[in-house]
């Protein structure tokens, strides 16, 4: 049964005010500008469609899609640009809006890529962080909830494409993970 796979660990409610309040952190931090939003896809879909709703500033709205994961639980190590940028972010301020950092290497590839576009300032904005399993130190400026070591899913977070659209995030149970 899919309740007994599932374990709550954040409610929407929950997920609900802390995007409120990173939208607050960033409406604060970039009042007169216009940043631009650059959403790791596809777990970020749902948090980057909260997040610019909470926004008070303007903001343009970009999409990369990155892989590492392929159909497991644990990163390859090797991340892959499915989706690459469409837009210059020369002298833009940019906010890197991902679902959640684990290892860290999607991230800290993905900041070296925007580094050599020459963009004026990289902050990033995490929903989850599972800090415990970090490889390599990526700095967060925006973060959001902690994460426990267990396999994510829902708000976005996938499990060989299932799951992503449940309204909470939940931990999936090791035996469901064959
Ligand atoms: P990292 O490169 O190990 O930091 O992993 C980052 C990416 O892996 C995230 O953007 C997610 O797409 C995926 N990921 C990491 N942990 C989880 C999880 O617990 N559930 C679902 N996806 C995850």
């Amino acid at each position: 049964m899919e309740s007994q796979k599932l374990k709550p660990i954040y409610s929407a409610d929950e997920i609900a005010s802390t995007v409120g309040r990173l939208a607050r952190e960033i409406s604060r931090d970039y009042r007169g500008q216009q940043p631009i939003l650059i959403g790791v896809l596809k777990g970020a879909f749902v948090f980057m469609a909260d997040l610019v709703r909470r926004l008070e500033i303007p903001a343009e709205i970009e999409f990369v899609t990155l892989s590492s994961y392929g159909k497991a639980t644990e990163t390859t190590g090797r991340v892959k640009i499915i989706r690459c940028l469409q837009v210059p972010v020369r002298g833009r301020h940019v906010v890197i809006v991902e679902d959640i950092v684990d290892s860290g290497l999607t991230l800290e590839f993905f900041v070296k890529y925007l580094l050599r576009r020459k963009p004026a300032s990289i902050k990033v904005c995490a929903l989850l962080d599972k800090a415990a399993r970090r490889k390599v130190t990526v700095p967060i400026d925006y973060r959001g909830l902690s994460a426990p070591e267990a396999f994510l899913v829902g708000y976005g977070l996938d499990w060989n494409e299932n799951f992503r659209c449940l309204p909470g995030i939940y931990a999936l149970s090791p035996e469901a993970i064959t």
